[in-house]
């Protein structure tokens, strides 16, 4: 049986607060949250809607030093931009505040120790990279050397950028502190650990069994973590930067930023309603809906609900509905690369077409896979649908009702089989949209919506009352009012999805307020009712417009390819015996495979005119085993061999980086025999 709840604390990932906001984040979680809120205040539901800025974590401090000035600079400025940038795409937050209040860090700092009081945290110590100049542990981004897959010099503690192969600062050859360039030493560090093990069990039943209506997304990626088996997280860095952790023999740790994000939208509900919050967060009767990323399924289907469980008093989520990603014209989007749509530059551009980003952001959401933003389809669903269907429905109703009936609305009369057809087609609308709504299908709810203009052309387009204004003003009186009611119900309707348009339109039909309860009634407008002036609600975007758009993309990508030359010029003069020390060879793929639990890498069995190698490598991003059977391939023969995952890697098989990352395997333009030299 459905539980019934008395009220919805509706939450939406804090962004991190060091860049501005762009479309990837509106589609994947700010706009489907604002038309959920919308929604649910439309039935008179109680609710909540929570935002705020994350201004904790690695990211903030390297942008600070990188930038000369201090992290709170930096969140300072992100903050306020990304704040302003929503609420001029209407994201109706109840509140949108910041992890570096006071509340916050008051609220954090209690989280944790009730938890490290109730003996919830195991203590463990191991050892880390240290920067002795700089006298600090370093985070894992803070620590750059060798990638033991591709040998870029370049890659991070973490990743490697080049090859995108996942690594941990051991993994690096020769590693150099970000901070001092020294290189670092290892040295004993002790962090609280969030013993995930121990919750497993619990989260199994609460998630595969009760929660089986989560998204397959999400449902999908939280089965895969529970079937790995789930192990202590630590919960607190060496850092300078975030919120002390509050017990003693600590000093110089800080809580890890996925500990006190996530708090963030307790200690912001706090700051709204210091008196009631915790009914929002503790009653069993409050329903608590998260709306998220992908890339942060984990920290809310999983360890955010252990952090709750193990605090005691905390009701955990309902649903946590996480979209996959939003590509920009096939890239994915990337606030380094400047490959994004910045809100605060749409904007500039594009002036009070708030309302066309968020349609077009719904109608092409990545709900269930990673979907592609174009400026083509932009100018497509504005232009094919905004203006020809609804904007075109509207304007031609209230055009012709002010023309024969003096912008009143006429009385209805008796309806033809076909009138009771078109009303009967809309009647069931609120039914169908709350339908989708309710189990957060915004993109198919916002064609039911459309639905109702598309009705309403199709209506005008058969009765032609234009034709029959000489003849019959009595069913050009029918036909407009039935049309004029037709208007009315999409005012209702785009409500939630296009709050500054629908606004419009009920300006123009002169109707006060919105009544959600009535959608899908015929009688919105009584017979005299005196509409205002129409207005145009969408104007059609031209080509040119859409090109500059495009233009200011290639724009980008030629910038980066510049600042990427620039930033790997051509190395210095070497001697030609040093080259001859290098023996790269030709060999044909015999087979290849996936490595296990390496997403990243491959496994090639290679002839290389004498015997059959094995070589493994960090192209499983760009290329599938299929492709590669039966290619061939230059390699460098003579590196020493590796093991990687386990296996031995006998040579590096070279390919070109294409200054995006992409990797393009090298191979002989006409056929080689295996085992020649390449020089
Ligand atoms: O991925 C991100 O952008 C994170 N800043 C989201 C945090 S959500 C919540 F936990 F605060
Ligand atoms: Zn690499």
């Amino acid at each position: 049986m459905e539980k019934h709840f008395k009220r919805t604390t509706v939450t939406s990932a804090l962004p991190y607060a060091n860049g501005p906001v762009h479309i990837g984040h509106l589609a994947g979680v700010y706009v489907p949250a604002d038309i959920y809120v919308r929604y649910l205040r439309l039935k008179k539901e109680d609710v909540l809607f929570i935002g705020g800025s994350d201004e904790h974590g690695v990211p903030i401090t390297i942008r600070a030093r990188k930038e000369g000035i201090t992290p709170q600079d930096v969140v300072d400025r992100y903050h306020n931009l990304i704040k302003k940038s929503f609420e001029e795409f209407g994201i109706s937050f109840d509140i949108y505040s910041r992890t570096s209040s006071e509340i916050h860090r008051q609220t954090a700092s209690d989280f944790f120790r009730k938890l490290y009081e109730k003996g919830e945290f195991i203590e463990k110590t191991s050892e880390q990279y240290y920067d002795e100049e700089a006298k600090q542990f370093l985070a894992d981004r803070y620590i750059t050397g060798e990638c033991p897959h591709c040998h870029n010099e370049r890659a991070y503690g973490d990743q490697c950028e080049a090859c995108g192969t996942s690594l941990s600062p051991t993994d690096l050859i020769n590693p150099k502190s970000a901070i001092s360039g020294s290189k670092p030493v290892m040295k004993e560090t002790k962090h609280w650990y969030l013993p995930l093990d121990k919750h497993e069990a619990w989260l199994r039943e609460w998630i595969l069994e009760n929660h089986k209506e989560w998204r397959p997304n999400v449902y999908g990626q939280c089965k895969s973590w529970l079937d790995m088996g789930l192990q202590p997280r630590a919960v607190s860095r060496d850092l300078d930067w975030g919120i002390p952790v509050p017990v003693e023999g600590a000093e110089g740790k800080v809580l890890y930023v996925w500990f006190d994000a996530p708090i963030g939208y307790i200690s912001n509900t706090k700051e709204l309603l210091p008196d009631s919050w915790e009914k929002w967060w503790k009653d069993p009767e409050t329903r608590l809906v998260h709306f998220i990323g992908k890339d942060n399924i984990v920290f809310h289907c999983i360890v955010f609900p252990a952090m709750l469980k193990a605090e005691g008093s905390y009701i955990l989520p309902d649903n946590v509905p996480s979209n996959e990603f939003l590509n920009l014209e096939g890239d994915k989007i990337s606030t380094s690369r400047n490959w994004a749509v910045w809100l605060h530059e749409y904007l500039a551009d594009f002036p009070g077409k708030q309302d066309v980003l968020r349609y077009v952001l719904t109608a092409n959401a990545p709900e269930t896979k990673d979907n592609d933003f174009t400026w083509k389809d932009f100018q497509a669903r504005n232009n094919n649908e905004l203006v020809a269907v609804f904007g075109n429905f509207v304007n031609r109703a209230m055009v012709l009702t002010n023309k024969y009936f003096d912008g009143k609305v006429p009385a209805v009369g008796e309806l033809t089989d076909y009138d009771k057809e078109i009303l009967k087609e809309f009647s069931d609308v609120k039914q169908d949209v709350e339908k989708l709504l309710d189990v957060f299908k915004f993109r198919d709810a916002q064609k039911e919506a459309m639905n109702l203009a598309r009705i309403g052309n199709k209506y005008l387009a058969d009765t032609e009352p234009w034709k029959l204004a000489k003849t019959d003003m009595t069913r050009v009186a029918t036909i407009l009012n039935i049309s004029m009611q037709l208007v009315a119900n999409l005012a209702i309707a785009f409500e939630p999805f296009l709050p500054f348009s629908a606004k419009k339109l009920r300006e123009m039909l002169n109707l006060q307020e919105c009544d959600w309860s009535r959608l899908g009634s015929t009688d919105l407008l009584e017979e005299g009712h005196v509409l205002n002036k129409p207005e145009l609600l969408f104007e059609k975007i031209e080509d040119s417009v859409i090109e500059a758009q495009v233009q200011k993309l290639l724009d980008t990508k030629k910038a980066n390819e510049e600042a990427n030359y620039k930033a790997n010029p051509i190395r210095e003069n070497i001697e030609f015996d040093d080259f001859l020390k290098l023996d790269i060879r030709v060999g044909t793929i015999l087979e290849c495979q996936k490595v296990p639990k390496a997403d990243k890498l491959l496994q090639f069995k290679i002839d290389d005119g004498l015997e059959t190698r094995t070589i493994v490598s960090g192209i499983a991003k760009h290329y599938s085993p299929e492709e590669l059977v039966g290619k061939q391939v230059c390699f460098i023969a003579n590196l020493p061999p590796r093991k990687l995952k386990g296996i031995e890697s006998q040579g590096m098989i070279l390919s070109a980086e294409n200054f995006d990352g992409g990797l393009s395997v090298i191979t002989p333009m006409r056929e080689a025999k295996p085992g020649s030299e390449v020089k």
